[in-house]
């Protein structure tokens, strides 16, 4: 079983990392894989109760690979980390299959409560670089975060968020253009295409909702 999800890393590495030349290079010099290994390690410990050996497997982890995953984080299957240095990935954060996130990424908390506190990334997302997911919030699937961004709200399935904080750029650009190629990593092949109108039509739904709330709001008298 941990061969199996071995081997699709390594192809998922081969398919979207224009980079990666062999198996073999991909094994022996790609940090993020090196930390998923760790981290299955670390969160088999931590699910067994074991929690001081899955804390210490995961400082091993982060000692030799820069990127530091909390050992309860939940992590789908083909996750590639490309770079990886400064990764920093939560307790409670689950990401989906097919995510890609680049070095400097966190998917921290924004509170010290117990619980539910850092994102759920959805399946088929890239992270940009330097990028924060804050908070127990959700990233739908297809949705790609720009680097440098800070993501402190949902993000639809199929959008793409840019800046501090973040907020979705043109997605009628995005349509024409047939949806954005982040580095060799194209999304559009793996969301159903009927699914993504939908999204938009929500996540263009929920925006006409939220300027007409902050209009009634401006409107509304004084003492109201
Ligand atoms: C956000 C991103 C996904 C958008 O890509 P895209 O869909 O091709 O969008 P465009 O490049 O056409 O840009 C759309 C708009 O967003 C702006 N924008 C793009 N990326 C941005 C970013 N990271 N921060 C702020 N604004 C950004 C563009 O200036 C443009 O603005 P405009 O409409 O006012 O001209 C991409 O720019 C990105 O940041 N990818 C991450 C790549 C990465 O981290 N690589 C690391 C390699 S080591």
């Amino acid at each position: 079983m941990a061969f199996m999800y071995l081997r699709e890393s390594i192809r998922a590495y081969r398919e979207r990392d224009p980079a990666a030349r062999s198996d073999l290079e991909v094994l022996l010099c790609y940090p993020g894989l090196h930390a998923q290994i760790w981290h299955r390690m670390a969160h088999a410990a931590w699910r067994k109760g074991l929690r001081l050996p899955g804390r210490f497997l995961s400082h091993l982890g982060r000692f030799f690979t820069g990127i530091e995953i909390h050992p309860g984080a939940r992590i789908g299957r083909r996750l590639i980390i490309d770079h990886g240095m400064g990764v920093v990935i939560g307790e409670t954060a689950e990401v989906g299959d097919d995510v890609y996130l680049y070095h400097q990424v966190t998917l921290g908390g924004t509170s010290s409560a117990h619980g539910k506190r850092h994102p759920t990334i959805g399946n088929n997302v890239i992270v940009g670089a330097g990028a924060k997911v804050l908070g127990a919030i959700r990233v739908g699937d297809g949705a790609r975060i720009g680097a440098n961004a800070v993501v402190v709200a949902e993000v639809p399935a199929g959008t793409t968020v840019v800046g501090i904080p973040a907020h979705p750029v043109d997605r009628r650009a995005d349509r024409k253009r047939g949806g954005f190629d982040a580095y060799g990593t194209p999304t559009d092949c793996v969301l159903d295409p009927l699914l993504r109108e939908v999204e938009m039509l929500r996540a263009e739904l929920s925006e006409v909702e939220l300027r007409l709330a902050r209009l009634t709001s401006q409107r509304a008298p004084a003492g109201e």
